[in-house]
């Protein structure tokens, strides 16, 4: 028989099917086996009874050891308490291969055990929501800009140049001669946009950065559209749509996987809210708390909030000594020892969140009273700044010797670039980079001798402005910080599959 999908058994209320998957838990009962089937569309309870199967079947159940594959047939019955909804009352159940002891277990494990094991944690259920939410942030991405009239096109992963800086470039051999692994497409997304007008590449980008941060990889993802005829305001109002659109698509199509991972959709739903467009003047008033938002005062905010932090950790600390005592009171219950222990647990876990922040904010406070006007965004700051805001913010007209040599200068003042940057909210700072590009011929080659890179392998990028040179603008999105901050994960390693990162190659 062919093999349904736990995805559709809701079509087959009371009809026979048979599952194809692998048990991700097995508990057994007095005559009764409860297994819990995945097959990576989703999980369903599968009742195995010694009524109900041979005596040979019920015999074999007892091998099913979790990630054991398996195929299980019986009826489907509908049951909203259980995982998906459904479950299977089982009359037949075949064993594929057993598996061996699984090394992850309900038990907490250390992140870097889990990383290590990373090709067998994807079949945990928070990382499928997560890997199930990328793929929609993906669709969602291309559907955009096949929408908008873009044509996607891809810059090569060997260049013979950078585009970002030479300070983290990856090194390698390309027939003898240095080649680098590709920090952005975007110079090879100019020379394509002017064949076709509006373009997007999406592919993966290589940055040896020696940082061990939440928001570093060393391989991502990045979509990078470019624009002719486009200037840094209507850079501004694609970017805008274009985080709109693919949020509000994750918000309409992932309602589940976004409940798996314990997503709070609030502030994701403030989305369809214009994002406020801040120069780096207003931005850095803001961050060193000379100027207000909405009433709210960046250093004063964050006094305020580590003086609650504080007093919140007093309280949680003496309600945890205080359920401890309770325990230890002679002829407690067990179910009652049980019930505070839980609640201990996960008390105990609020209390690493507030030490957490107990710890980060006195750092923040000093960035931001610190903050040297000229200088780049760190992400204190824009941690500092993106917490007064619901929705992406986005910072344009930065100093230009901070920024890349590209960038367009301000008409209107020479010492600023026509570069944006969208920082999303709570948190998670820079998601796009992006800009205006310089079309004057001779500061751009100005500005590549003064970030003394070599003339020559940018002379192609030079014949842009030789060849009917045009305005035009772009951007480029991180894929895995999008992901990161959709999700709200602690940390960008768990938005790619397998992740690269300083001192992580394997798996
Ligand atoms: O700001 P960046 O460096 O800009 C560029 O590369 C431009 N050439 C893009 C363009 O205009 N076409 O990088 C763009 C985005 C960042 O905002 C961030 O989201 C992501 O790429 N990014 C990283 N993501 C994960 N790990 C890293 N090490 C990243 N570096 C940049
Ligand atoms: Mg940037």
């Amino acid at each position: 028989m062919q093999a349904f999908l736990i995805k559709d058994l809701k079509d087959y209320e009371g009809k026979e099917v048979t599952l194809k998957g692998w048990a991700s838990n097995r508990r057994d009962s007095k005559g009764i086996y409860f297994i819990i089937l995945r097959d990576g569309t989703g999980w369903c309870q599968c009742v195995v009874s010694a009524d109900s199967v041979s005596e040979e079947v019920f015999n074999e159940c007892k091998k099913i050891s979790i990630e054991t594959s398996i195929e299980i047939t019986g009826s489907v019955r509908k049951d909203e308490k259980q995982i998906g909804g459904y479950e299977i009352q089982a009359s037949n159940v075949k064993v594929i291969s057993v598996a061996d002891e699984y090394p992850i277990s309900k038990k907490e494990h250390g992140v870097d055990f889990l990383m290590d094991k990373r090709h067998l944690w994807l079949r945990s259920q928070r990382q499928w929501a997560i890997m199930k939410i990328r793929n929609q942030i993906i669709f969602s991405i291309h559907q955009f800009f096949q929408n908008e009239g873009f044509v996607q096109m891809d810059a090569p992963l060997f260049t013979g140049n950078a585009c970002e800086g030479t300070t983290n470039l990856f090194e390698t051999d390309f027939y003898g001669d240095t080649a680098y692994l590709s920090q952005s497409g975007q110079l090879y997304g100019e020379a394509m946009a002017f064949a076709m007008g509006k373009i997007y590449t999406f592919g993966p980008t290589f940055r040896a950065e020696k940082s061990k941060t939440r928001r570093h990889l060393s391989e991502f993802w990045m979509i990078e559209p470019e624009m002719v005829f486009y200037d840094i305001f209507q850079n501004m109002d694609v970017i805008e749509n274009f985080l709109r659109f693919v949020v509000s698509n994750v918000l309409a199509n992932c309602k589940a996987e976004l409940e798996m991972v314990g997503r709070d959709t609030t502030v994701l739903e403030q989305i369809v809210r214009p994002f406020p467009r801040l120069t780096y003047d207003e931005a850095v008033r803001i961050i060193k708390g000379e100027q207000d938002v909405n009433g709210q005062n960046s250093i004063k905010s964050l006094e305020d909030e580590l003086a609650q932090v504080k007093a919140k950790i007093v309280e949680v600390n003496a309600e945890i000594a205080e359920r401890e005592e309770r325990i230890k009171t002679p002829g407690m219950k067990k179910g009652e020892i049980g019930f505070n222990q839980a609640k201990i647990d996960k008390l105990k876990q609020e209390l690493k969140d507030l030490e957490e922040q107990e710890r980060n904010i006195p750092g923040w406070l000093e960035s931001a009273r610190n903050f040297e006007y000229g200088n780049d965004f760190g992400g204190s700051d824009e941690t500092v700044l993106t917490r007064l805001f619901d929705v992406p913010v986005m910072v344009y007209n930065w100093p230009h010797a901070v920024k890349a040599f590209y960038l367009k200068r301000d008409p209107e003042n020479a010492e600023f670039a026509r570069g944006v940057d969208v920082l999303a909210p709570e948190g998670y700072g820079e998601i796009v980079g992006g800009g205006e590009r310089e079309t004057d011929t001779d500061l751009l080659i100005g500005k590549i001798n003064e970030h003394e890179l070599p003339m020559e392998a940018f002379e192609w990028y030079l014949d842009l402005r030789r060849y009917g040179s045009v305005p035009h603008a772009g951007f480029g999105l991180g894929l895995e910080r999008l992901v990161t901050w959709i999700c709200k994960l602690p940390h960008v390693r768990e938005s790619i599959p397998f992740p690269r990162m300083y001192g992580r190659l394997l798996p």
